[in-house]
């Protein structure tokens, strides 16, 4: 193959979004539209198609608008990132006891070397130890637990692990490590159960029961509490109406529960392994939002009721048998684990953490108050507020006022044929700054935005939630 004949290709092939000979931006999905587009007017001679069938459905929209605020950046508007939840980005100032743990770990030459497969076995007892501790919960042996680099890889295994037949359902809207790498691993879209913008993002359990009984290749049910974008923290009503869901068709379940220790005051404090009784379960926790560390790539899942199935069982195996093809995952944040988790000092800054996102949910709240043009729930938990514009109140003639004549046009030709709601996102970015993510990007069919509760600028905070609220008036008022 003539590789410098398919980059020349490649390079002059129409992505979606650009005008005129413009480079676009390409997105996951336009990058492979035009792989298509080469395929179908160049026929490219490679003997077969090396495209897994699910790559269409690898999107991530946190990252995608990355690429177009920085040509609007460019342009001379200073960019306000709102888009992704890391902490430390956003300037979050690194705990001085935590990071002194740390410093003494890189001083030992065991934290520079591979560990257990598995994972640092200290550091499993230690977590299996508070698991086992936990009020009205199941048990679980260190056994139990597999350390991965991030939970971002930890879905990667978990849903290609999966027969390729067995479907998780999750909830729309979705975050979309989720939905796409489920998506990607079936080769269709990821199949969803609702979360009521009317009553405050909660599943419709209904919806849950009627997609799983209508559809028997669903074998397990995805949920997150607190959950990305929505915020909501689920009570232990609506977390049983899932258990019975999955003791009835005999499914698993998954939680994400990476910002399970950031629920806000009055909100339920549960975690999977309370509530879970005897249904195979996968728990995902980490330490990206909480020491907060998202750099380390550390995260972990539990298997908990992992023995009471064995097809369950098996599955749980083979995870642990493509950790040992990889060798095992960072050892060093594994290792600050039990120093950090078990520092008596660590219950007030998780509470410190939660009560400052709780406050500023408050602020946000507050900044929308009174606009009828949007549903806003105030969130129970981690660190996010979504958006939802009304049924109708977008259409594709509204607009912001953008005075650089660039940044003007270069945003016009980007809302062609866009979401609603993205076509709002980028009209804020090219007039403000500010840069959120779509609640389309996030597999919903309610338009809206999500931003951040992470901007640690009290003013600059406080202009953000302003400004994001005028913007919404003045677009809407504009046609
Ligand atoms: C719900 C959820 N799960 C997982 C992750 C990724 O976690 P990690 O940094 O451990 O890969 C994120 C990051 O934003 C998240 O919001």
């Amino acid at each position: 193959m003539d590789a410098n004949k398919y980059i020349h290709v490649a390079q002059g092939a129409p992505f979606k979004g650009s005008r005129d000979g413009e480079p676009g931006i390409p997105s996951t999905q336009q990058a492979l539209s035009s792989l298509h587009y080469l395929v179908e007017h160049f026929g490219i001679d490679m003997r077969r198609s090396i495209v897994h069938e699910g790559a269409e459905n690898l999107s991530y929209e946190i990252r995608e608008i990355v690429g177009v605020a920085r040509t609007i950046r460019d342009m001379g508007v200073p960019i306000v990132w709102e888009n992704i939840g890391d902490p430390i980005e956003k300037g979050e100032p690194i705990t001085p006891w935590i990071r002194d743990i740390l410093h003494e770990l890189v001083d030992m030459s065991s934290s520079w070397g591979y560990c257990d497969s598995a994972g640092v076995i200290e550091t499993r007892n230690f977590l299996a130890e508070q698991v086992n501790i936990r009020e009205g919960g199941i048990s679980i042996s260190p056994d139990d637990l597999i350390f991965f680099n991030g939970i971002g890889d930890a879905v990667a295994r978990v849903y290609g692990g999966l027969r390729r037949e067995a479907r998780v359902l999750g909830p729309s809207p979705a975050y979309s490590t989720h939905s796409s790498a489920e998506g990607a691993h079936s080769g269709y879209n990821h199949v969803t159960y609702a979360l009521d913008p009317y009553n405050h993002w909660m599943p419709d359990v209904e919806d849950i029961r009627n997609r799983v009984k209508y559809n028997d290749s669903i074998a397990g049910i995805l949920l997150l509490t607190p959950d990305n974008p929505t915020g909501a923290v689920y009570p232990r009503e609506i977390l049983d109406e899932i258990v019975h869901i999955a003791q009835e068709f005999k499914l698993f379940i998954i939680a994400d529960e990476i910002y399970a220790h950031i629920v806000y005051e009055g909100y339920p404090r549960l975690h999977m392994s309370q509530w879970i009784q005897d249904v195979p379960a996968l728990s995902m926790r980490g330490i990206s939002k909480e020491y907060p560390w998202p750099g380390a790539r550390c995260g972990w899942l539990e298997m908990l009721n992992r023995k009471k199935d064995a097809n369950f069982a098996t599955y749980c195996d083979s995870l642990l048998a493509a950790k040992r093809l990889e060798v095992c995952s960072t050892t060093l944040p594994q290792m600050s684990i039990p120093q950090v988790f078990g520092d008596e000092r660590y219950p007030a800054h998780l509470k410190r953490r939660a009560k400052t996102f709780s406050d500023r949910s408050i602020e946000a709240y507050e900044a929308f108050d009174g606009c009828d043009a949007v549903i806003s729930n105030k969130p129970g938990g981690a660190f996010y507020y979504t958006i939802m514009f009304k049924p109708g109140v977008l259409n594709n003639q509204q607009t912001l006022p953008i005075d650089n004549k660039a940044v003007r046009e270069r945003i016009e030709s980007l809302v062609h044929g866009v979401t609603p709601d993205k076509r709002f996102v980028y009209y804020l970015m090219g007039q403000t700054g500010i840069v959120v993510v779509p609640l389309t990007g996030f597999q919903s069919a309610h338009e809206g935005f999500r931003f951040t509760l992470l901007e640690c600028d009290d003013a600059k905070r406080a202009w953000i939630f302003k400004t994001i609220r005028e913007a919404i008036d003045t677009y809407i008022a504009s046609a």
